[in-house]
């Protein structure tokens, strides 16, 4: 374990198994359809390169970028795109992939944008969720493990752009951020 890791909540083995039942799920929920699947960078990208391996189905990806974070460990609320996407999503199924839900302030914000450019549907995916800190009604569709109120970190998030690489998440020792 990284001596910055105060305690691992989920391994490497836990979510893999986890990853595999998502895309199961996805495959057999969006058969037929056309699938568009979008990464929102950057916390995402562990979680999509993972899940779009497990789903069995035709799909494109596409990527998009927001922040809301930076360098702080409390979101803004402002939203900002970054990186928009390539294609159009008119008339596509879109799945956003996401790694975690907090205040559920950068998904509803992307909802409204793919909505607002006529998508057929808009679903989500996230791996991890944190429903006791939302701050707007918002459920994804599919998701895997539900967290405590702590500062985590790995599978691709991070703390000021650090531990996005471990392999499992576990929960950030506090000495780590204190005083910043
Ligand atoms: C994190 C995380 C989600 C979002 C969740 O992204 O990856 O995208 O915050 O928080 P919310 O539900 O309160 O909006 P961040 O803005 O840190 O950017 P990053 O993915 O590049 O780390
Ligand atoms: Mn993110
Ligand atoms: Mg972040």
């Amino acid at each position: 374990m990284h001596n910055d890791i105060q305690e691992v909540l989920y391994s490497e083995e836990q979510i893999m198994q986890k990853v595999k039942e998502l895309g199961q799920q996805i495959s057999q929920d969006f058969e037929g359809r056309n699938l568009l699947v979008i990464c929102v960078l950057k916390g995402a990208f562990i979680f999509m390169s993972d899940l779009v391996k497990s789903i069995t189905i035709p799909l494109e990806v596409d990527f998009m970028a927001v922040s809301s974070y930076g360098q702080s460990t409390k979101s803004s609320g402002v939203v900002k795109i970054i990186k928009d996407l390539d294609v159009p999503v008119e008339g596509r199924n879109v799945l956003i992939v996401e790694d975690i839900i907090d205040s559920g302030l950068t998904l509803s914000y992307l909802i409204d944008v793919l909505e607002r450019r006529n998508a057929l549907s808009v679903s989500v995916v996230t791996i991890f969720d944190k429903p006791i800190r939302r701050t707007v009604d918002l459920e994804p569709d599919y998701k895997g493990y539900t967290l405590p109120d702590a500062f985590v970190v790995g599978y691709g998030l991070d703390y000021a752009e650090k531990y996005r690489n471990l392999p499992y998440i576990g929960i950030l020792k506090e000495a780590v951020y204190a005083g910043k």
